[in-house]
């Protein structure tokens, strides 16, 4: 029988296409989309969808009970720019949120957890370089600190009450179903999207920032397979390292010209660039590969063609 999956913070970047991802693998009925705002036309019209708030433990609960959820991917989170601007709300909502439903693992009311960290683990004393798993971790944001305490929690309930959660620490994802969320990578996005409107963009990192980035097929592989491994297989239960691409916006904006010679990129720099210069530039994963497989498939030349592609036919730019 198919596990039933409670997606939580549905509507997002990562959550509508994994939705529609584990819907397509597993069954619409299977899958239970939340959020506290309604998401794309597709999404909502691809199966069930509850509002709900992640931060209030009941409402969650209730959803788990009524719809007996097996598996939880908890997806709602503030991101690293915006958190700055709202620590406290920024704090709150990471962490209380992944309490809710790490305590109902343990509680025995679902059996198994995803949960993402970031590469904003990481910090200005970290390794830039080919980052390890296991490195020096001296976040400066408020969104790493939460992810930073948000793994040593998971990897606690994992120690200490046998709770199946499993974690990946996210490079910048690109994708062109759904805009990002309030990111320090979004100029990646949004550097298409302009591409194809207007020719031109200005760039709110500098054109040397080099940053890990992935795109989105991947990221959602990466995270089912994770999900689905054998449990032994999952040997880090704070999070793992993953990688597939890293690049600066310069390399971006020439990938792009490949395809529209006239693109013209300049750079104004504001405060996101003291984030990214505060995090890696390229991540190893090679735990993620020998413990469960983890293979990326798309190179900048591949992922270019496949946003320009997309954001024509999705957004009929
Ligand atoms: N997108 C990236 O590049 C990236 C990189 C690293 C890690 N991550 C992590 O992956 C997860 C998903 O990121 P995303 O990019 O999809 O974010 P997003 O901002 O696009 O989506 C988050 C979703 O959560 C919802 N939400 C916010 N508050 C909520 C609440 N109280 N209750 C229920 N839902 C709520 C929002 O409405 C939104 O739909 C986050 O934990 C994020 O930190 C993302």
């Amino acid at each position: 029988m198919a596990s039933k999956i409670l997606i939580i913070g549905a509507c997002g970047q990562i959550g509508t296409e994994l939705t529609m991802a584990l819907r397509e693998k597993q069954g619409k009925e299977n899958i239970i989309a939340c959020d506290i705002r309604e998401g794309s036309k597709e999404l909502m019209a691809s199966g069930p969808f509850e509002i709900a708030d992640a931060t209030n433990y009941h409402q969650i609960e209730d959803l788990v009970i009524q719809y007996e959820i097996d598996e939880v991917y908890l997806m709602a989170a503030m991101l690293s720019a915006t958190a700055e601007k709202f620590p406290m709300k920024g704090w709150a909502l990471n962490m209380d949120s992944l309490f809710h439903v790490l305590n109902l693992a343990k509680d025995g009311k679902v059996s198994k957890v995803f949960w993402p960290s970031s590469i904003a683990v990481f910090g200005p004393t970290t390794p830039k370089q080919n980052t390890p798993q296991t490195t020096i971790m001296e976040p400066t944001t408020v969104y790493g600190i939460s992810k930073q305490a948000g793994e040593r929690w998971c990897e606690y309930y994992h120690r200490k009450f046998g709770v199946d959660v499993r974690s990946i620490r996210y490079p910048g994802l690109i994708s062109y179903k759904t805009l990002p969320g309030g990111g320090t990578t979004d100029y990646a996005v949004e550097i298409y999207h302009e591409a194809l409107k207007t020719e031109k963009y200005t760039s709110f990192l500098k054109e040397d920032t080099e940053l890990p980035m992935m795109f989105m097929d991947d990221a959602i592989r990466a995270t089912i397979s994770l999900m689905e491994a054998p449990a032994e297989k999952v040997k880090i239960r704070s999070s793992y390292n993953l990688s597939a691409l890293n690049f600066t916006p310069e390399t971006l904006a020439a990938s792009i010209q490949k395809h529209i010679p006239d693109f013209e990129i300049s750079y104004d720099p504001d405060f996101r660039q003291a984030i990214a210069d505060s995090w890696p530039s390229s991540i190893d994963d090679s735990a993620a590969r020998e413990d469960w497989g983890w293979r990326h498939e798309f190179d900048l030349e591949k992922m270019t063609s496949q946003m320009l592609e997309g954001i024509k036919e999705v957004h009929h730019v």
